[in-house]
């Protein structure tokens, strides 16, 4: 059909989608906003429009005979662009900005799930930081402390003593880190067991799985140090067993969406579904209204049929066909700039891969000077892999890391070592 397609973002999420949509034989070209240069190894086409410039971004989808967007990061559906797409009469694919709120707002999520009896952490929303206080001590630790609204992944902390949790709600309710994402706090129970990602293409009502990954939000090894968008995934994950997926489906993705439906907030795009796996079943930890990141960089390396296709698909009203690979494992590592997700430097020199025919890199947070790739973020490449078993994915990703000059830059050294116990 030979589509033209543009992707909006810049990170490694969207390296991944608009490598995936550029390697279907359907497609001509991929048109990134901003993306990132190193995208460009890809055939990946840049376009230097920013994400919330939406009037420039649809003359530019007019003008270049763009079939359909595609939409990475949660703040332009936040603002909107769906909606705006719609009204130019343009295609693109994720929700509307009055459904994209169940990422938007951890508070209405709650809601959500309250009113419609999907498992989640018991919680409390505050804006008051002394009744906040007080309920905290009430409660004890470990408990988790969520900016409402969002917050690049940084907005929750995980509390392990009541000092640490006041001192969050502090910084949240009295000195504002976020403005005014931290004008609501949401107090949240600990919840004990395995993490994992469950991603769906949805169409209303219609609800088509992926295969679920698991993420590693803190920063160091052994699940140390302050959380970060996230360090590295892999799929799928052993230890989570089909059954457990299939009642996530059942008890919460479903119902999720019926629910969204009956608000009058239908939900078409990527639902993101974060849970942990407790002894009372899975529960909810954080609904994303779009792909995750670094999770897509390794899901989609597993789906069989044609990305652009679905899509294609799902936004015509078709019967599209998701069918994954069944056998394998895919692992991803991410690369960052050391001190983040704190104070990070910029500028330091990427690796040449060139060498490395069967890995995948996935560009985030790089610029390019001359004609070299520098860091310009704080998570700033992955290195992913497939495997016939999770240790053989393993072993090639770090192999790589081994192998090239990572300084200035820091990764974790044990993604995927639950998935081997
Ligand atoms: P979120 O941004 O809501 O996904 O939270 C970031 C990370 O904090 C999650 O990936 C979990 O590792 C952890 N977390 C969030 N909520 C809880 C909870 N209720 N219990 C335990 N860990 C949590
Ligand atoms: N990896 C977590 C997220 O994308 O929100």
């Amino acid at each position: 059909m030979g589509l033209t397609i543009l992707v909006i973002g810049s990170g490694g999420r969207e390296h991944a989608i608009a490598q995936k949509l550029i390697q279907s034989p359907k497609v001509k070209t991929v048109f990134c906003a901003k993306g990132n240069p190193g995208m460009k190894k890809d055939g990946i086409r840049l376009v230097d429009i920013a994400e919330d410039d939406h009037p420039n971004l649809i003359k530019f989808a007019k003008e270049n005979g763009i079939d359909w967007t595609f939409i990475g990061p949660e703040i332009p559906l936040l603002n909107g662009i769906i909606d705006d797409f719609a009204d130019a009469g343009l295609f693109a694919f994720g929700p509307l900005r009055n459904a994209a709120v169940i990422e938007g707002s951890k508070d209405f999520a709650k809601k959500i799930m309250k009113k419609y009896e999907i498992p989640t952490a018991d919680h409390k929303t505050f804006s008051d930081f002394a009744t906040a206080r007080a309920y905290v001590i009430e409660k004890g630790a470990p408990i988790v402390i969520k900016a409402d609204g969002v917050a690049a992944g940084k907005g929750v902390v995980v509390a392990k003593t009541v000092k640490e949790a006041i001192d969050a709600l502090k910084e949240l309710l009295e000195d504002h880190k976020f403005g005014v994402s931290g004008t609501k706090v949401v107090v949240e129970e600990f919840l004990v067991g395995e993490e994992f990602s469950l991603l769906a293409f949805v169409r209303n009502e219609e609800v088509y799985p992926m295969v679920i990954a698991q993420d590693h939000k803190c920063a160091y090894d052994n699940d140390l140090g302050p959380n970060t968008g996230g360090m590295g995934a892999y799929s799928p994950v052993p230890q989570i067993s089909d059954e457990l997926v299939k009642e996530a489906l059942e008890t919460i993705v479903k119902p999720t969406v019926q629910g969204m439906m009956t608000e009058g907030r239908a939900f078409t795009g990527i639902l993101y579904t974060g849970l942990i796996a407790t002894a009372d079943g899975p529960k909810v930890i954080e609904f994303n209204a779009r792909f995750g990141d670094p999770e897509t960089q390794v899901v989609l390396q597993r789906l069989e049929t044609d990305f652009a296709q679905i899509i294609d698909d799902l936004l015509k009203g078709n019967q599209p066909i998701i069918r994954w690979k069944q056998d394998g494992y895919s692992l991803g590592v991410v690369v960052a700039a050391e001190g983040y997700p704190n104070v990070y430097e910029k500028g330091s020199q990427l690796p040449d891969f060139s060498d490395f025919l069967t890995e995948q890199i996935y560009y985030a947070g790089v610029k390019q000077q001359g004609e070299q790739l520098v860091s310009d973020g704080g998570r700033i490449y992955l290195v992913q892999a497939s495997g016939k078993s999770l240790a053989e994915a393993q072993e090639a990703v770090y192999r790589v890391l081994k192998k090239v000059d990572t300084k200035g830059t820091f990764y974790r050294n044990d993604i995927g070592v639950k998935g081997l116990k």
